[in-house]
């Protein structure tokens, strides 16, 4: 039993002993513990492909443990479905809850555990009225009555977390909840956690960013390659120490940015405008550059990135590639030209679950490994396991499908796969978004030797030090335009972020 926060002890609501989870060829979980306590945010850390959404599966009653026990309130108990975890008040906050436009609110809360009257009929009021309980109680201002379509984006999260709520959870899981966020709803998360804390809540929070597990979490419990490292409380530890759990050595060079002659210009952007999104975009990129864009969620790089790759349609501006005009009009065109994009969105736009990792790296550079129309199998495992070792991918195989990978994982087969295409620019868009501390440095280390034989790179990132670590130079964009383009002296986390924001830059210059 563990010592809260206040010195005094007290019994977890939810404990893992011991608990083993296996997959054909992987040990995921090797004896872990871990310990939930009500009124507190316990953070989760650990690699990509630690176990830890496999640990949350198993208290979501997803899958079953080989090994080991649950317990609630002391006593052993079973999730054999997702039904029974619920009926014991364990609930997930999930990015992607299925909700329904045309349902009103209410419903959409209660689809599925509506309550009944005694004559089993749908019991409307009270559903009513109890979704208004649940939605007050995490500070929504939302009528339960309105159909959904109605509501905005960050009103329907809102729903979705409710909709969590609406089982009477004591135990509420997030994992990576702040993923795909802007900075505003991550803020309004993190006061949804301190609401539900003040509720007496046990949280289970998973999360790569150490700056967030430091604002909202009590305790930690550290995972690594599926084993249970330690646990304790966040005001007796620190970033350096965290960090050396989870990787097992210290990460000292995190941003190890090469020293690279920028070699000739190689992309030269003219007057790119889009009709909604961005206007009057322009820029060069040298061979061998790192070029950043910077700038707040909604300043319109994603939209412009993707028009230089074909998907939006620019309404004017030209786009020229070593001096000569490129008119791209689909992926296709851009990829023949050289331009690749990573999306930010991965797991949506990215890999294709139900085929070997090898197959998703080479799928867009088979001609490299084709001869005379048939591909070399072991060419195209050379292929792979280039790539995919250079930016630590962990697996048991190449032959191993991409869905039975752990969500950081996944990223990295397909930021392989694009680099595999040996393009002459590569955008990557937030590419160490959820991937963890080590492999970051392992994905950096890779870009700065790629730009260091002359590759081209645009780097789209949120995060300051990612951007200061890597990038040779920097554009701001802000409300679809460009606000700055900084380098040398100039380039320093406040220029970055007033001219993202538009703050205080008139007092500057005076
Ligand atoms: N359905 C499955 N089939 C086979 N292996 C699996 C399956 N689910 C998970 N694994 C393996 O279990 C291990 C743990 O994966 P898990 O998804 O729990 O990692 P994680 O800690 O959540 O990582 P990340 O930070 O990348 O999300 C990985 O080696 C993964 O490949
Ligand atoms: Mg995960």
């Amino acid at each position: 039993m563990a010592e809260t926060p206040d010195g005094a002890q007290e019994r977890p609501v939810l404990a893992l002993d011991r608990i083993v989870k296996e997959f054909p060829g992987v040990r995921a979980l090797d004896g872990v513990e871990l310990e939930l306590h009500p009124g507190e945010v316990t953070a989760l850390i650990g690699e990509n492909g630690a176990g830890k959404s496999t640990v949350v599966k198993i208290l979501t009653g997803i899958y079953q443990p080989d090994g080991g026990q649950i317990l609630i309130d002391g006593q052993p108990t079973a999730f054999p479905t997702a039904q029974a975890a619920a009926d014991a008040g364990v609930t997930a906050i999930h990015q992607e809850t299925v909700l329904f436009d045309e349902l009103s609110v209410a419903e959409n809360i209660f689809i599925g555990h509506a309550p009944r009257t005694r004559f089993g009929m749908i019991d409307r009021a009270g559903m009513k009225r109890r979704a208004g309980e649940i939605l007050a109680s995490i500070g929504a201002e939302i009528d339960p009555g309105v159909r959904l379509r109605d509501l905005g984006i960050a009103s329907r999260h809102l729903v979705a977390i409710a909709r969590a709520l609406s089982i009477d959870a004591r135990v509420v899981i997030m994992d990576e909840p702040t993923a795909a966020l802007s900075q505003k709803e991550i803020e309004e998360l993190y006061e949804l956690v301190d609401t539900l804390k003040a509720q007496g809540k046990a949280i289970l929070f998973i999360s790569h960013k150490f700056d967030e597990i430091f604002r909202i979490a009590d305790r930690y419990t550290v995972f690594r390659d599926g084993q249970f490292v330690g646990a304790g409380l966040m005001r007796d530890t620190d970033e350096g120490a965290l960090v050396q759990m989870m990787v097992g050595r210290s990460v000292d060079q995190i941003f190890p940015k090469r020293e690279s002659l920028l070699g000739v210009e190689l992309l030269k952007v003219v007057g790119y405008s889009h009709p909604t999104e961005f206007e009057d975009i322009n820029f060069t990129l040298r061979r061998g550059e790192i070029l950043g864009f910077y700038g707040l969620v909604g300043a319109g790089r994603s939209e412009f990135m993707q028009s230089l790759i074909g998907i939006t349609k620019p309404s004017k501006g030209v786009v020229r590639l070593e001096d000569r005009i490129k008119i791209i009009r689909s992926p296709a065109d851009a990829i023949d030209a050289g331009i690749v994009y990573v999306p930010e969105d991965r797991g949506r736009q990215g890999a294709i679950l139900d085929l070997p990792i090898f197959q998703n790296v080479t799928l867009p550079s088979l001609g490299q490994t084709s001869k005379h129309g048939f591909t070399q199998l072991a060419e195209e495992f050379a292929l792979a396991r280039k790539y995919t070792q250079r930016l630590d991918l962990r697996a048991a195989s190449l032959d191993t499908h991409v869905g039975s990978l752990s969500g950081g994982n996944q990223q990295k087969v397909v930021i392989a796969k694009w680099l595999a295409t040996r393009p002459k620019v590569i955008i990557l868009d937030e590419p160490t978004k959820g991937i963890d501390i080590g492999s970051k440095a392992a994905v950096h280390d890779f870009m700065s030797e790629l730009a260091a034989e002359g590759l081209s790179v645009i780097m789209v990132s949120s995060e300051i030090p990612e951007i200061m670590g890597m990038a040779d130079r920097v554009i701001v964009m802000r409300e679809g335009r460009i606000a700055a383009e900084l380098e040398g002296d100039a380039l320093t986390p406040e220029t970055l972020v007033r001219h993202a924001a538009g703050i205080g830059l008139k007092e500057d210059a005076a």
